[in-house]
């Protein structure tokens, strides 16, 4: 059996909203807290690739940067068994620096670990070291290395997200929460972005976090999945338990929706 590589208890999230005027005339400063995630509890084994679907709104955003330590007021416990999580975004314009060419955004992450590794001389890489590592990421993610000499805004959708799926990997981390990251492509790309993910999960045996409103491309990629609304997990299981014989009405909507 393998180990947890991620542990959540009990967390609960809220966050301070402004107050209204009407709020602030009464003096109530309760009605401010916004109660985002509650009581939520799940684990992930390592090499798992577990989906969590919910509406937008439900707080899966939220739920992924606590887990990464993004969204630091919460209460209850999270154990990653990770030192280096990292996040893919639906929108990868967000993560990708627009003014520096793919191959200076993909050689980041290792002159980064050359700075932080500084005492380790052994372990620096070298100039050409990084390119090849480079070269070999871009080759696995599917994209020609002429993409280097490129900007971001001079890509597709589908590439830029390969790009940030490469860049995420070059951090050496085997541990990727996926943040809607299909949502905003066309079908078909959809399509060969999960395989490519499926693809680096099996090579890679890297753990995925799979954030989706989709219970379709949910079905594609992974082994279990979390149905959340308004903050609650609503059930977890198997995903062709739950697909099969969904135990609450809100699955069976969201599976009718899908046409599923
Ligand atoms: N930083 C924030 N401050 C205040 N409210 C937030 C913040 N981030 C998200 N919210 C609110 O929390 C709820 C859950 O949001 P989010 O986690 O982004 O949901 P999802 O990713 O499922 O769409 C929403 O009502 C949203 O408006
Ligand atoms: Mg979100």
């Amino acid at each position: 059996m393998e180990k947890d590589i991620l542990n959540v208890s009990d967390l609960n999230v809220y966050y301070r909203n402004k107050q209204n005027l009407m709020s602030r005339i009464r003096g109530n400063s309760e009605r401010s807290l916004q109660h985002v995630l509650k009581n939520v509890s799940f684990s992930m084994k390592k090499g798992e690739v577990l989906g969590l679907v919910g509406e937008s709104g439900c707080g899966k955003t939220s739920l992924a940067k606590a887990i990464l330590g993004m969204q630091k007021q919460y209460d209850g416990e999270i154990m990653l068994d990770c030192p280096n999580p990292q996040m893919v975004f639906q929108d990868p314009y967000s993560s990708l620096n627009p003014a520096k060419k793919i191959g200076w955004i993909l050689e980041e992450p290792l002159r980064m670990r050359a700075r932080m590794d500084k005492g380790k001389e052994k372990d620096r890489l070298s100039r050409a070291e990084r390119q090849e590592k480079v070269d070999r990421m871009l080759g696995r993610v599917g994209l020609d290395v002429k993409l280097k000499e490129h900007y971001p805004a001079e890509l597709s959708g589908g590439q830029r997200q390969r790009v940030a799926i490469a860049a995420a990997l070059l951090c050496g981390t085997d541990f990727l929460i996926a943040d809607e990251p299909v949502s905003a492509l066309d079908v078909t790309i959809q399509a060969q972005i999960i395989r490519l993910l499926l693809k680096l999960h099996k090579e890679l045996g890297i753990s995925i976090l799979f954030i989706s409103h989709d219970l379709r491309v949910v079905y594609q990629m992974c082994d279990r999945v979390i149905i959340m609304k308004n903050g609650e997990i609503l059930e977890q299981g198997k995903v062709e338990e739950i697909y099969g014989n969904p135990s609450t009405d809100y699955t069976r909507l969201l599976l009718e929706a899908a046409n599923l």
